[in-house]
This record gives structure tokens, C-alpha cells and sequence, in this order.
């Protein structure tokens, strides 16, 4: 059996790190293809080399651009690789572009479609994941929920019950298993142990792109800095934004992005984080980290009500508020759905061979 997989963007890769070590034991020949939507090293080289993923079989190299350029972009490339290859199943994960493209030529040339984290829904249609949910769940074979809200919203939209499989977390999965490899990182020294932390990533449109949005939440951040350190791994598309609306950082501590296992090693040991990731509203769950939202919705609703997470849309006041909050509190205790155990992967490689 030949099973092709698709990675294109920093979070696909631990996702499909999880499904293709799993695949391992199942004697399948496995092909991967990086889209290159995500070309920056600390974005791609590095979540490759810190998840033991195999170099990409085939680089699609379709770079930045708009929505649709890229979306397209991935299709017209993606097309002659299916036809030639012509595996028996192909694998997408997650939400981003490069996810609805690879399953749209799959849809049209009728090749099985497997998507991983299927059915999580915001229900804020202004996200341009949620337009790449909903489409590629819509054109998979089989669908795998990583949490209990998954299988209730496939159900609404009226996808059979026999295409969907409860197989839980493969972010969860990655990140049990790096864990152990991730105390004795030299980030953890250079940032200095012993000294207590916020850690924070936002790179959303809805919250960088717009110069006023930015400027408060970013304010919110230096008022934040006078109580605990802040450090702030700045993703590319919000680099460009703080440069464009001339934020300067005072107090707060930039730093490049990093690669998997430090950016674990930060969370684990972090006393807060503050976030408008989806994969990082989990991660933050499993380490018991509180976890501070900056959205009105999240398509993770497991984190909310057995995590750690809060939601307090971009409101700075709001923002502070729930940091404070959460610097008293301390670790949280958590009761995280039973299939967030690690072994998400092998269930999925088990149903796909
Ligand atoms: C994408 C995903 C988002 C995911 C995020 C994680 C979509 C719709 N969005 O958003 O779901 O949470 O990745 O990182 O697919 N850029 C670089 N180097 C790169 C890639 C991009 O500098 O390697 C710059 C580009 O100039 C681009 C900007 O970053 O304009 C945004 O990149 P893009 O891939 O379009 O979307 P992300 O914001 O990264």
C-alpha cells in the first residue's frame, strides 16, 4: 500500500510526524510532500529535523502569496505529483492552504482522502482556516476528530457516522513523545532558569494585520512586561506588521521563531501563555500551563472546558486581566479528553491501512 502525505505550513508538522512514525510498523511506502508554503527555516527545516521527519519526497516550493494564489498554486502543482505517484490513500492535516488545495485535487480526481483533526469548527467564517475545515472535511473519505466537538459538528453538517473515527490528538501525540527531550535545551539557559516567564505567539490576520489591533494588544504586552518577562517569538507575518504600524518593544523580550523542541521547552516551563494559536491552546493544556486566548472563538473547545485555556477576544483590559489571574493561579488541574493519550497515530494508521 502507498500512502502520500501532505505538509505545507509549521503546524502540519507534528501532526503528520504522529501518523507517519505509526505508518512505520505497517510495512506501507510512505511519500511526503511539502508545499513549501511555509519556506523559512525556523518555520520548516527545524520542525523537520526536531520531529526525525523524513526529508520531503517532493518540494512543491509554492511560497507566499494571496489566498487564492496559493490555494491555486498548490492545486496546479500538487495535480501532476498525485498522477504520477498515485497512492492509494493521501493524508492532509489540519486547516491551512496548503491542506484544501492537496484535498481538492484529490476530490477531483478521485483519489481517497484521509484528513487528520477533521470537524473542529470556530464558526467564524472570517477565519480563513474555518473555509478549509469545512471544504476539506466535506471532501474527505475518512475523517479523524482529535476531540469530542469534531464528531458533533460532522454529524450537524450530515457526514455519515462510518466515514468519521474518533482517534484523538495528534499534536498531543508529538508532543508526549518530544517531552522527555526537552529539559536540558540550551534556550533554557540562555533565557535564564529560575526566572519567572509569560511566553507569547500571535500571527492571526484578525489579530496582527489591522495596526490599531496590534498597537493595543502589544501595549497590553508592555504594561504585562513591568510584572513578569515576557518573551515573544515573533512569526514573520507579525514581524512585518510590528515594523509597518513602528511598535517599538520596550520591555518586551522579540525573539525569532523557534523550532519545536525549544518552543516546547518554553511552554513547559512557562508561567503563563498567551496565544492566538490553535495547536498552542493544546500543548498548553497538556503541560498544565495556564493559557490566555487572544480570540472570541476557539475550534478547540476541549481546552476551554477540561484545559486551561481562557478566551478574552483582543480586549487589552480583558487580556491583562485573565494574565494576572492566571500568574496567581498556578498550575492548573485538567481533565483532557481520554483519547489525548499519545496514541492518536497508531489508531489513525490502523483505520488507514
Ligand atoms: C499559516 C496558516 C495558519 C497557521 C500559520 C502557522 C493558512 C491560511 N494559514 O499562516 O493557519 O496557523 O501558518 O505559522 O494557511 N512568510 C515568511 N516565511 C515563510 C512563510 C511565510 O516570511 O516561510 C511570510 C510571508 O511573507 C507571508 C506571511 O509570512 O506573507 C504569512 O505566511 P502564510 O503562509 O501566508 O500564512 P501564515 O500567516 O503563516
Amino acid at each position: 500500500m502507498r500512502i502520500l502525505h501532505v505538509v505545507g505550513a509549521r503546524p502540519n508538522f507534528m501532526k503528520v510526524a504522529a501518523v507517519m512514525r505509526a505508518l512505520d510498523g505497517h510495512g506501507v511506502d510512505q511519500i511526503l510532500v511539502h508545499t513549501g508554503q511555509h519556506y523559512d527555516e525556523a518555520l520548516s527545516d527545524l520542525q523537520i529535523a526536531d520531529l526525525d521527519l523524513p526529508r520531503p519526497d517532493v518540494e512543491l516550493h509554492v511560497g507566499s502569496g494571496s489566498h487564492t494564489r496559493q490555494t491555486a498554486e498548490v492545486m496546479l502543482r500538487f495535480e501532476p505529483v498525485l498522477e504520477r505517484i498515485r497512492p492509494d490513500r493521501v493524508v492532509v492535516v489540519g486547516d491551512v492552504n496548503s491542506t484544501l488545495g492537496a484535498a481538492l485535487v484529490c476530490g477531483k480526481l478521485g483519489v481517497f482522502l484521509a484528513h487528520v483533526e477533521a470537524g473542529l469548527r470556530s464558526f467564524d467564517r472570517t477565519m480563513p482556516e474555518e473555509m478549509n475545515r469545512v471544504l476539506t472535511d466535506h471532501i474527505s473519505d475518512l475523517l479523524f476528530t482529535s476531540e469530542p466537538a469534531g464528531d458533533a459538528n460532522l454529524q450537524r453538517e450530515g457526514i455519515p457516522d462510518a466515514r468519521v473515527r474518533a482517534a484523538g490528538s495528534t499534536v498531543v501525540d508529538s508532543l508526549l513523545r518530544v517531552l522527555p527531550h526537552t529539559e536540558g535545551r540550551a534556550i533554557l539557559d540562555q533565557i535564564g532558569r529560575d526566572r519567572p516567564y509569560a511566553l507569547v505567539t500571535l500571527h492571526r490576520p484578525a489579530t496582527v494585520d489591522d495596526h490599531a489591533t496590534l498597537r493595543s494588544v502589544f501595549g497590553a504586552l508592555e504594561e504585562l512586561a513591568r510584572d513578569v518577562r515576557v518573551l515573544f517569538p515573533v512569526h514573520p507575518r507579525t514581524r512585518k506588521n510590528i515594523a509597518a504600524a513602528r511598535i517599538a518593544a520596550t520591555n518586551v523580550q522579540l525573539l525569532e521563531p523557534l523550532g519545536y523542541l525549544d518552543f516546547v521547552a518554553l511552554q513547559r516551563e512557562a508561567t503563563v501563555i498567551v496565544t492566538d494559536s490553535g495547536g498552542v491552546q493544546e500543548e498548553a493544556s497538556v503541560l498544565r500551563v495556564p493559557c490566555v486566548t487572544v480570540r472570541e472563538t476557539t475550534e478547540k473547545p476541549a481546552t476551554l472546558e477540561h484545559g486551561t485555556n481562557v478566551l478574552v477576544g483582543r480586549d487589552p483590559g480583558r487580556l491583562l486581566a485573565a494574565v494576572r489571574e492566571a500568574i496567581g493561579g498556578g498550575r492548573r488541574e485538567t481533565t483532557l479528553p481520554w483519547f489525548w493519550d499519545g496514541h492518536a497515530g497508531e489508531r489513525i494508521a490502523g483505520a488507514l491501512v
